[in-house]
């Protein structure tokens, strides 16, 4: 086996573009307990934008928004709404990747810079992957600061609801381009296709999904890639294609270990989930036998659980958390399944089905 070419350590942080950077900062903070951590805008010198750094765990979330003009954001805005902009990778050498990712076909968002202030520099390029959608890499020279140069410290607690790291994250592309992108995965980046529960058909009478599994070298970082399917109705990843005006992150999934006590707070927050129809609970011990949690409490909760050869899972996806019906979170804990909760899709397309038949868009 040849080195690989893309060595990426793990997700960096997310970066979201959003219509009003402060008041989303707000609701990641209330409603989902990060802490704010950094924060670059005017009063840092930047005249542009303003962003937001968010931390729970290892997970980064950093929320900016256009100051006026356009520089390229507002139009995002425009087209998009709010949504992830950059999945940015640490990396050990960002030049290295840069250059590998660029002559394996990658499209340069970024050409490789140094970045710097007086906590030191990094060194940072991107490439763009589906849609209007980013990779940055970030490797870090001798940085010691709160984020990333540029940015000052601004730290605003969270009551972290336990959510630990990025488990996985979802694009949804065009009809018949998922091969395409699981392809760029592969080739570009060096990812391999997970073979577990990964090429499914995903369907109802109604509609319909394909979804693969591309995973880096080292297993951490997991991008799940689903195209609409033919159904008779409308597919919600249709629905969120002609939202999103073009393919993009539909989910953003964040581990937990203790799942009960996260969406017992998330709730208590005031986080709006998927609602789970009380009959899912009738069939669910059959299907997915002995858990180690109350099952009287996974019912309250409305949490939902998957079984497959190797363990099972538990897992709770929000509603959109913006006007759009597109990007959305899930909140996971898994008990030895490196699945995704596929056999939840088929139990719960009914419910998905009823939200979106209550947009008018089935
Ligand atoms: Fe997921």
């Amino acid at each position: 086996m040849s080195e690989d070419p893309v060595p990426l350590k793990a997700i960096h942080h997310v970066e979201l573009w959003v219509g009003n950077a402060k008041q989303a900062a707000f609701y990641y903070r209330q409603a989902f307990g990060f802490s704010q951590v950094a924060y670059a805008g005017l009063e840092t010198g930047v005249r542009d934008r303003a962003s937001y750094v968010l931390r729970q765990g290892r997970v980064r979330l950093v929320l900016s928004t256009p100051l006026g003009g356009d520089n390229g954001m507002s139009s995002h805005l425009a087209r998009h709404g709010d949504g992830v902009r950059d999945i940015a990778f640490h990396v050990g050498d960002t030049d290295a990747c840069f250059a590998a990712t660029v002559e394996r076909g990658a499209k340069v968002a970024s050409e490789p810079q140094t970045l710097s202030d007086e906590h030191g520099s990094v060194r940072h390029a991107a490439i763009h992957t589906y849609g209007d959608t980013l990779h940055s890499f970030i490797s870090y020279d001798d940085y010691d600061g709160p984020f990333l140069p540029g940015y000052r410290a601004a730290a605003i607690a969270g009551d972290s609801v336990g959510l630990r790291f990025v488990d996985h994250i979802v694009g949804n592309v065009e009809l018949g381009k998922m091969d395409e992108w699981a392809g760029f995965y592969a080739s570009v980046l060096g990812f391999s296709q997970q073979q577990h529960f990964s090429d499914e058909d995903i369907s109802t009478e109604y509609s319909a999904l394909m979804s693969k599994v591309m995973e880096s070298d080292n297993g951490r970082i997991k991008f799940p890639l689903n195209e609409p399917a033919e159904g008779r109705r409308k597919s919600q990843i249709e629905e969120y294609l002609d939202f999103y005006d073009g393919p993009g992150v539909q989910h953003i999934a964040l581990l937990t270990d203790d799942i009960i006590k996260a969406i017992e707070k998330l709730r208590a927050n005031g986080v709006e989930f998927l609602h789970v129809p009380d009959d899912y609970y009738d069939t669910l011990q059959k299907r997915v036998g002995a858990i180690d949690e109350d099952m009287a409490e996974i019912r309250r909760l409305h949490i939902l659980v998957d079984r497959d050869d190797e363990g099972y899972l538990l897992q709770l996806f929000t509603k959109p958390v913006e006007d759009r019906p597109t990007l959305f979170y899930e909140v996971i804990q898994r008990k030895g399944s490196r699945g995704f909760g596929y056999g939840n899709f088929k139990a719960l397309f009914e419910a998905i089905e009823l939200e979106q038949a209550a947009r008018g868009n089935l």
